[in-house]
């Protein structure tokens, strides 16, 4: 069973949008697949609630802790183990165990950030902790970023998240644009590659290099390597430490992590 797993401890940055489109590509391609939702708050299922029965099914695991009723939650959080692909939706400000454990199953970690400072220091803050506590330094999993919600491409905010990124040499998928075609998707229980021809044509093409990448068409961008994990790790404490001392908030042009 193929895992991925979307996950930035950052709230808000995307993960439950990527978990349900991704789950609606691969169901809408015939794979057996499932979503297991570790957010109490339970915006995967909610989708999978409204998600129409003409539509090929999807599997739903519930992962967050049990309010109350550990036997129900534990039955509710089983996958099939004929599932083929599980994608995993992480809670905001996973951490500790929870994090290990996400990390130690995943073949894939799909990180969205947001082109924001605030987001982008928060990202930082995330990878070091998924490198530190969660353990990715020494797991096989690959891993990549995905912009979300992006509005201008020419703006200082996506040149500070693109130059944050090569200065961690994290591999960046792709941008998502800020698109009301995701508002759409999440009311219906439907996917953008599930939808008419007419709606969401720009969402998927923008979107094909994280299932491209998934799939192992990417060679030369097939995660993180095991030589580049220090710097990474070294990079991303320089940016979480970030201060910016200025009233604009921005960060200044940025120097490549340490050593390169
Ligand atoms: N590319 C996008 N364009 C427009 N709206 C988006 C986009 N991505 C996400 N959103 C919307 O932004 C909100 C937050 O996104 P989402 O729920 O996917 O984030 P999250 O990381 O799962 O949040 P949380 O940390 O609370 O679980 C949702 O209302 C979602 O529909
Ligand atoms: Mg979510």
């Amino acid at each position: 069973m193929l895992n991925i797993l979307v996950i930035n401890s950052k709230g808000g940055s995307g993960k439950t949008t990527l978990t349900t489109n991704l789950a609606g590509y691969y169901a809408s391609r015939s794979f057996r697949t499932a979503i297991i939702d570790f957010d109490p708050q339970g915006s995967s299922l909610h989708w999978l609630q409204a998600r129409p029965d003409t539509k090929p099914a999807i599997h739903a695991a519930n992962g967050a802790p049990a309010k109350g009723n550990a036997h129900l939650s534990s039955r509710q959080s089983w996958v099939p183990l004929d599932m083929e692909v599980l994608i995993v939706d992480a809670p905001a400000g996973a951490g500790g165990l929870l994090l290990k454990e996400l990390v130690r199953k995943a073949n894939f970690i799909v990180i969205p950030v947001a082109p924001s400072p605030i987001d982008i220091r928060a990202t930082a803050d995330f990878i070091k902790d998924l490198f530190l506590v969660g353990g990715a330094r020494t797991s096989n999993a690959r891993i990549a970023v995905v912009a979300n919600r992006v509005r201008n491409r020419s703006g200082t905010a996506y040149a500070s998240l693109e130059r944050f990124l090569a200065s961690l040499k994290l591999p960046f998928l792709t941008a998502l644009s800020d698109s009301d075609v995701y508002l759409q998707s999440a009311e219906d229980g439907v996917g953008i590659f599930e939808m008419d021809e007419q709606t969401g044509g720009r969402e998927r093409q923008e979107f094909m290099p994280i299932v491209r990448w998934l799939d192992g068409h990417f060679p030369n961008r097939f995660g993180v390597r095991a030589e580049d994990k220090q710097a990474i790790l070294e990079g991303s404490r320089k940016w979480a430490a970030f201060r910016p001392g200025n009233a604009t908030g921005r960060f200044p042009a940025f120097r490549p992590a340490a050593g390169k």
